[in-house]
């Protein structure tokens, strides 16, 4: 298989890239930093500078060109303001989207939040609330394309070592945490699972092994 990754030198998107090269999949991870490279290129993944706040879609497009799926896990990361909320979290998501329809790709794993769309608890944080909206857009728009798209929302995202047992299954699980090699593993058995799409699902530490929790659904 043959993987793009939007946001490769993303947490989430290290862990997938050594799982799929590991397994002999092809990873092409999109960075704005060229500085990143040599870690991609460390995790099996080839790096590809593309700044996704100003690429063209049609530049997107000609790095989609061949793949199998699309994977959007880039974000504006803890620390940026409202306005990269809307223009990485939202736009970039929607830019890769037309970018993979321009390319014929219509695998498309999008990598969104726990409490994406709904609306913030009364007295949050503007910041925080710009994210959920640029998440619940970015999950409207990819839900309105004629593409094989999974929405993914984990829970709050830990660096503790994977277990291999999650909870996965459609809103609303109740917001507990997950290890991001955790939110890897389940990315890449969703692309060994084509028949799961068209489908939102939350993801949180749980009972189920991976492999179970995807065949199940
Ligand atoms: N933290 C949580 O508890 C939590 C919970 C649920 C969901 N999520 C979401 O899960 C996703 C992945 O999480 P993570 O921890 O793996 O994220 P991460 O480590 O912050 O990775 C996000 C990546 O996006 C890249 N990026 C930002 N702007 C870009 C641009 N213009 N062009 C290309 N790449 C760009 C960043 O690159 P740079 O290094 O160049 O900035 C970074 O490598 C994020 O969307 C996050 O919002 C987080």
């Amino acid at each position: 298989m043959d993987v793009v990754i939007a946001g490769g030198h993303g947490k989430i998107a290290l862990r997938l890239e050594r799982i799929l090269s590991a397994r002999g999949d092809r990873v092409k991870g999109l960075i704005r930093n060229p500085d990143h490279a040599g870690d991609l290129r460390a995790a099996g993944a080839e790096p590809l500078v593309l700044d996704l706040e100003r690429a063209s879609a049609d530049e997107v497009a000609a790095a989609l060109e061949g793949a199998d799926a699309a994977v959007f896990a880039a974000g504006a990361g803890p620390g940026s303001g409202a306005a990269r909320k809307d223009t990485v979290d939202r736009a970039a998501s929607v830019l890769l989207a037309d970018a993979a329809q321009r390319a014929g790709v219509r695998r498309f794993l999008q990598i969104s939040s726990m409490g994406a769309g709904r609306p913030p608890r009364p007295g949050s944080d503007e910041v925080w609330a710009a994210y959920l909206r640029a998440k619940g857009a970015a999950e409207d728009d990819l839900r309105a394309r004629d593409l094989d798209w999974v929405i993914l929302r984990p829970g709050r995202l830990t660096d503790d070592p994977g277990t291999g047992l999650v909870t996965l299954a459609e809103p609303e699980v109740g917001h507990f945490d997950v290890p991001r090699d955790d939110v890897a593993a389940v990315l890449a058995a969703l692309l060994d699972a084509p028949h799961v799409r068209r489908r939102t699902l939350e993801l949180v530490g749980g009972t189920t092994p991976v492999a179970e929790a995807v065949a199940a659904l």
